[in-house]
């Protein structure tokens, strides 16, 4: 078993507090992403785990225990960085052993876990090498296996493809979730790549400034966005958004976007005030193309072969992305029709901390 609890943790550097009360919990055999914009504070919450930062306040729990002030070495958590960290006069062999050596352990055992380890991801010919005659993507994997060989209790990951080529990136992207599958290990991986996150994660946590925003299985936080901030985080292209305003409609509220007349179904206000400003989101996939009432212009159409995101100006001045499967034959200053169907319609309130509103309507 290895679970991670954090209870309103707290860090401060001096006068400056960069996480504000962060509580989580990660379950046994989770891979948990981080993700979230450059400062939020991925890696200060992840260090704090390792026990690399001291905890300005709240818990830390593993596995139920209060590990604050447990020195690094005694968590028994394996950190990997995004530069390897390898030692440059060691062989392979010898940065995976490394760590092991000076403990109790038996030659025999080291060298099966050497030997697992670079079975699994194999490395097994490089063994012999220094770290400078191995590629981006194979440095990254003897990194990987350094926290292998030490069978931590949970895996703790920042940024580990960030200086890999894109093409490799994927490559261990998909690597390094077959890992997760075949260990069966509690993980936490840290990344400002929302694919990444995507496409990886048991459940991701977005994060803000050192708050939480939200906290969800991928496709709960794509299809059920809590706020604006993890709506616009989450997906690319990138959600198109509208400004509008609540208008009473019978019993209910009803979202008014100017060219939209009645397109839009009716919402839960939760307490929202008619004529209260909103913002209205809809994903680039869900904007009906060549039929609907609302008119615009095309600005540019980008073909990416398999798809096409197509860029709309309304006549409000406002723009929106159409996302089509294949090659959209639409040219610069076509007029075209969109339609945007309510039931894809998120509407997402103004003031900070209010949540994105529910729809009623079909
Ligand atoms: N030792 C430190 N002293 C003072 N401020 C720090 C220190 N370390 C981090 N910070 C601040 O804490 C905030 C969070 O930094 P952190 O490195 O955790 O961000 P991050 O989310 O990992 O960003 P990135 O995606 O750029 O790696 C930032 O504002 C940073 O400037
Ligand atoms: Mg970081």
């Amino acid at each position: 078993m290895a679970e991670l609890a954090l209870r309103d943790v707290v860090k401060s550097f001096g006068s400056s507090t960069v996480i504000h009360g962060v509580s989580l919990e990660v379950r046994d055999g989770e891979l948990v992403v981080f993700v979230g914009p450059s400062g939020c504070g991925k890696s200060t919450l992840l260090r704090m785990i390792a026990g690399l930062e001291e905890i300005s306040g709240g818990d830390l729990l593993i596995d139920g225990v209060r590990c604050n002030d447990v020195p690094p070495a005694r968590r028994n958590l394996a950190m990997v960085f995004q530069s390897y960290a390898l030692y440059p006069h060691m062989s392979v062999r010898e940065n995976l052993a490394f760590g092991l050596e000076n403990t109790a352990m038996p030659r025999a055992e080291i060298d099966r876990r050497v030997g697992d380890a670079a079975r699994l991801l194999q490395i097994e010919p490089l063994l012999e090498r220094k770290p400078k005659a191995l590629s981006g993507g194979q440095r990254q994997r003897v990194a990987i296996g350094r926290a292998i060989t030490r069978d931590p209790r949970i895996f703790l990951f920042d940024e580990p493809l960030s200086n890999l080529d894109a093409g490799l990136r994927v490559q261990m992207r998909v690597e390094l979730s077959a890992l997760h599958a075949r260990l069966g290990a509690t993980m936490i991986y840290v990344t400002h790549d929302q694919v990444e996150a995507m496409t990886m994660a048991s459940r991701i946590v977005v994060l803000r400034l050192g708050r939480v925003e939200q906290v969800g299985a991928p496709l709960d936080l794509y299809n059920r966005p809590a706020n604006q901030f993890v709506a616009e985080f989450i997906g690319s292209p990138r959600i198109n958004l509208l400004e509008g305003r609540l208008a009473p409609s019978g019993g209910g509220i009803r979202v008014a976007v100017p060219g939209l007349a009645d397109c839009l179904a009716d919402v839960d206000g939760g307490g929202a005030a008619a004529d209260e400003a909103v913002t209205l989101g809809i994903r680039p996939e869900h904007v009906v193309v060549g039929q609907g009432g609302l008119r615009a212009t095309v600005e540019l159409a980008e073909q990416l072969g398999s798809e096409s995101y197509v860029h709309c100006l309304l006549p409000t001045g406002a723009r929106l992305v159409a996302r089509l499967p294949g090659q959209a034959s639409l040219r610069r200053g076509e007029a075209v029709a969109l339609d945007l169907p309510a039931r894809h319609c998120h509407v997402f309130r103004h003031a900070e901390g209010r949540p994105a509103l529910a729809r009623l309507g079909p």
